[in-house]
Formats: structure tokens, C-alpha cells, sequence
């Protein structure tokens, strides 16, 4: 590969049905002016976190009581910022007396409404549990409390040369916590799996005000039902999650960074095959032409490559030895020979790695000036192709003036369609004009026995469509399992279903 050819981009350039009731979505804007909080809960709250801790000023309220979505307005009654997990206790122990619905918040990074807090909830924000409790060199785990940001965690781990490896463009301020409840995803499932592979242990509260240690950071424990794995993805419905004890890995050794420009999508998938089979794969992502477009417009980045194509891949792969670089290489030329790939860049450093990851990573951010209306949806990674030939053909019929833009984790089937706001049309019309295309994607999803909900998690946003993946029988036993968990039904209320 020549080194001469590298670009000012930074990187070298390689030569080149069954469906039950359906609710009508609840998607207009609600505008309700935040419950004022009633002045004896208030002062017990502040009599468990002490003064101070419990905000009601109408920022706090605003930033508090929404995530990233942007079709509901924020309306709590107060915010709770516990210390301890006893504390989180009292909390949920008085809520439960007065019959008071609690929102528990890390970073409020979520796509789903998961975290809103609309109808005079009280806020349970993780903040201030924050710390790494203890690490263990020999098990290779570290237990932490949920409040803890991503990246710090991540940075820990690397301080002990070791590697948490759920990662995705929000793990700067998003929190473990809400990692864990949601079974965040992000753009190394294709070797690492999801943030439920990393999770030994929890200590939760669950809606009846008990504390539970759930396994307790073994690893084999065949003892019945595995309830960590039920909190994991349960979207704050069954208990507030207060610690975790994490499986570590060792690091990658030296990942490279590959970006390859394809022809059309079905490409996409000879040269993950490709690829695949031949090198130890972190991630294999995807994007569209327009994802660039919008990227290149918004953020002070370079074009990989000069020639423009339908979409791009972009591969990390580990060095584990120097030979692997050639490999890629040689693959390179066969994916060219074969017409899959018409150009490609990879990275010989980690800076240029850091750019080419930022032409994926930044492309949620750069849309959400234009508040897309956000599908995250999952099929098996072979079925890839067909689906996606289908709901582009949906979207050109139903969506012929609005801006489709794909991108997501080809790796791991999930994929993310997001129809841009023209600026002349209303939030409201927009969202209602998504809403109803929403149900004949998710027709086609169930067709392909997809899920309506890859990684974001169901929330408020994409309730609507749940029983398009999951049965009747299944959500039934949801709510059964909920109503163990929280018999007063004050954990999140109307999330999921
Ligand atoms: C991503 O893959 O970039 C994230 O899931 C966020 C998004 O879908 O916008
Ligand atoms: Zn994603």
C-alpha cells in the first residue's frame, strides 16, 4: 500500500402476524406546565438526600425531564439526587406510599422518551452515585455505581490496562446505569455483544422499596431464574438500578480503520462476508451517501475519498500481527476485482482512526438539527439486503418529499433509517405523518421477524409498535412479570407498554 497516497483527511489510501390492539401513537407535542410538588413529600425528600438535593427551579425541571427525543415537553414535579442506594430506597419506599411515579435518569442520552418525564413524575437521578467501587485484577471486573459516565468508565478500565468495550457516540455523558436498563448497544456488538455480556452483577431497588444482589459478579451460577437479566433492558420499569459489577477485556491490539466506498447495499454484504471470515472484526458499520453529505456539512471533516458512492463501510479490525495490515489489503483488491468496493482508505494511526470513526459516529448529532423522525430497526444480518430494498421502496412512495438517510451496524442486522424535518413543515405534522408510515415499517419489520426496537429501547416513542415483535402472550407476561417487580406501578409509568 502506498504510503505516499495518504489524504489530507489524515488516512492512507489503499489503490484502490400476529398483531394485537394497536394504540394510535401518542406523538403530539403535550404542553403541560410542570405539578408543583406537594411541600410534605418535598421535605421528606430533602429529609432522606439532604438540603439542597432536590431541585424544583425550572431548569432543572426542563433539563431533567427529557432524553434526546423531541416530542414531548418535560413536566416533573421535582428532582431527586440520591447518594447511596439506601437513600434510592427511602425514595422509592416514599414514593410508594404517596402513590408518586418516579423517572429514574443517568445521562438522558436515550432515543425512545425512555427517560421523559411528562405527567408531574418525580426525576430519580443517578448523578451523584458516580463512583468506581472496587476492581478486581484477577476476575478482570470492576464494580461501580450507576451513575458513573461511560467514558470515565471506559478510561478506568484503560488505567488498568484492561477494556470496556460497549462503546457509541454518546458514551460521553451517557451513564452505566442507563447503559444497563436500556442494553445499550452501539458499534462493537459484532465482537463484543451488547452491554448485557459485560454485566457479572447488580444491586437494585426494586418498585416495593427492596434492595437485590443479583449474582453478585460470578460467573457460572445455575441457580433458577436469572433476574440480572431481566432488569437488563427493562427500561427502569422493574427497579432502579444503583450498582453494577463489569466484565472487563483485555484491549484490542492496535485497531485500524477501514472505510470503503460500495457500489449498492447487497455489496455491502459480499464484503462483510469478506472481511468476516478473513480478519478479527470490532465493528463493520454503514452509512449512505447522504449521512456524509450531512456530516461533511456540519463538522470541520473530509470526504474519505474523492470519489463519491451510494454508500460506505467502515471496518475496524485488530493488528494482532503486522501481517494483518497486508491481508486487509490483499482483500481490499479482491472486494475491487469483484466490483464490490470502488474505493477504500484505511488509517495509519490512531488519529486518522479517531477522523474516519467521526464520518459515522457524528452522523445522529448532525441530524438532530434536523429532529429526524428515527426508525432503529433490526433484521438477521442476511435478510439485510431484501429488507432494506423494502422499506426504501416504502419510503420513496410514502416519504417522495422528505430526506431518507441510512446508516447503522451492519454487523449486527440493526439498521437506522431516520427521515429528516423538512424546515417548512411543523413538528407536529411531521411526527403525525411519520407516525402512520411508522405502522407499515413496522409491518414489514414483522415480515421479516425483525424487532421495531434494535437498541434504543421501546420508551414512549416506539410503544406503539411493540406487538409488532412481541406477542400477546409475551407482553402479557411483561405486565405480569412488572407487577412483581413494582406492585404499585411507580417505576416508569407508561414506558414500554
Ligand atoms: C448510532 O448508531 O449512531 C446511534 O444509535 C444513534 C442514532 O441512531 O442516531
Ligand atoms: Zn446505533
Amino acid at each position: 500500500m502506498p504510503s505516499a497516497a495518504y489524504t489530507s483527511g489524515g488516512a492512507g489510501h489503499p489503490h484502490k402476524t400476529h398483531q394485537i390492539s394497536k394504540q394510535l401513537p401518542e406523538l403530539l407535542i403535550q404542553l403541560q406546565s410542570p405539578k408543583p410538588m406537594d411541600s410534605k413529600i418535598l421535605q421528606q425528600l430533602q429529609a432522606i438526600v439532604g438540603e439542597g438535593r432536590v431541585l424544583t427551579d425550572a431548569d432543572s425541571l426542563q433539563n431533567y425531564g427529557l432524553d434526546r427525543t423531541t416530542v414531548w415537553s418535560a413536566a416533573p414535579c421535582a428532582v431527586v439526587l440520591p447518594g447511596k442506594t439506601e437513600e434510592v430506597q427511602a425514595i422509592v419506599r416514599l414514593a410508594g406510599r404517596e402513590n408518586l411515579a418516579i423517572v429514574p435518569s443517568g445521562g438522558r442520552t436515550g432515543l425512545s422518551g425512555g427517560a421523559v418525564a411528562k405527567s408531574g413524575e418525580l426525576v430519580l437521578a443517578l448523578d451523584r452515585m458516580n463512583k468506581v467501587i472496587d476492581f478486581n485484577a484477577v476476575d478482570r471486573s470492576l464494580t461501580c455505581e450507576a451513575g458513573i459516565i461511560t467514558q470515565q468508565l471506559q478510561e478506568y478500565a484503560e488505567e488498568q490496562g484492561l477494556f470496556y468495550p460497549v462503546d457509541f457516540a454518546s458514551a460521553g455523558s451517557s451513564q452505566i446505569g442507563g447503559n444497563i436498563a436500556t442494553n445499550a448497544g452501539g458499534i462493537n456488538v459484532i465482537r463484543y455483544g451488547m452491554t448485557r455480556e459485560w454485566v457479572l452483577g447488580l444491586k437494585v431497588v426494586t418498585g416495593n422499596g427492596e434492595i437485590l444482589e443479583l449474582n453478585r459478579g460470578l460467573i457460572k451460577n445455575n441457580t433458577g431464574y436469572d433476574f440480572r437479566h431481566l432488569l437488563i433492558g427493562s427500561e427502569g420499569t422493574l427497579g432502579i438500578i444503583c450498582e453494577a459489577t463489569l466484565r472487563l477485556a483485555p484491549p484490542p491490539k492496535d485497531p485500524a480503520v477501514l472505510v470503503l466506498g460500495v457500489s449498492d447495499f447487497p455489496a455491502i454484504m459480499d464484503v462483510l462476508k469478506t472481511y468476516s471470515g478473513a480478519l478479527t472484526l470490532n465493528a463493520f458499520e454503514f452509512f449512505s451517501d447522504l449521512a456524509l453529505e450531512k456530516v461533511l456539512a456540519h463538522q470541520p471533516l473530509t470526504a474519505p475519498f474523492e470519489q463519491r458512492t451510494p454508500y460506505y463501510a467502515l471496518l475496524e479490525f485488530e493488528q494482532t500481527t503486522p501481517e494483518v495490515l497486508d491481508t486487509a489489503m490483499a482483500l481490499f483488491e479482491d472486494c475491487v476485482e469483484a466490483g464490490w468496493v470502488l474505493d477504500g482508505v484505511v488509517s495509519q494511526n490512531q488519529t486518522q482512526a479517531k477522523n474516519l470513526w467521526r464520518l459515522r459516529e457524528d452522523i445522529s448529532e448532525t441530524l438532530s438539527f434536523s429532529k429526524p423522525y428515527k426508525n432503529d430497526i433490526s433484521v438477521q444480518v442476511s435478510q439485510m439486503p431484501d429488507f432494506i430494498r423494502a422499506v426504501d421502496d416504502l419510503a420513496s412512495q410514502r416519504y417522495p418529499d422528505f430526506e431518507v438517510v441510512w446508516y447503522g451496524h451492519i454487523g449486527d442486522g440493526n439498521l437506522h433509517l431516520n427521515i429528516l424535518k423538512p424546515d417548512e413543515l411543523s413538528i407536529e405534522d411531521f411526527t403525525q405523518e411519520c407516525s402512520s408510515v411508522s405502522t407499515e415499517v413496522a409491518e414489514l419489520v414483522q415480515s421479516f421477524n425483525g424487532s421495531v426496537s434494535a437498541e434504543h429501547g421501546i420508551g414512549l416513542l416506539k410503544k406503539p409498535y411493540l406487538s409488532y415483535t412481541r406477542s400477546e402472550t409475551e407482553i402479557a407476561l411483561m405486565q405480569q412479570i412488572k407487577s412483581l417487580f413494582d406492585p404499585k406501578g411507580i417505576l416508569n409509568p407508561g414506558k414500554l407498554f
